[in-house]
């Protein structure tokens, strides 16, 4: 999430600044990098459940902490609910 807000993405508002509450940092990951993301926890999972936009693909990026075995992950933004 930060990666993307600091490359002044405005589509990602990530309003609750990374504390998993809100939802609004809902992007969709590429099938070929779901091997190397961190387990989606129940706070994620419920969040994500409130949304519309949900797919395979969804995850908070706010739960996904940035390191060199995501260099190269592509991300797209979900729509905004
Ligand atoms: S920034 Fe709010 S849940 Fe990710």
């Amino acid at each position: 999430m930060e990666v993307i807000r600091n490359a002044d993405v405005e589509e990602l508002s990530a309003l609750c600044g990374g504390s998993c509450s809100c939802a609004t940092c809902h992007v969709y990951v590429a099938s070929a990098f779901h091997d190397r993301l961190p387990a989606m926890n129940e706070y994620e999972n419920d969040l994500l459940e409130t949304s519309e936009y949900r797919t395979q693909e969804s995850r908070l990026s706010c739960q996904l902490l940035f390191d060199v075995t995501l260099d190269g992950l592509a991300v797209t933004i979900a729509p905004q609910e």
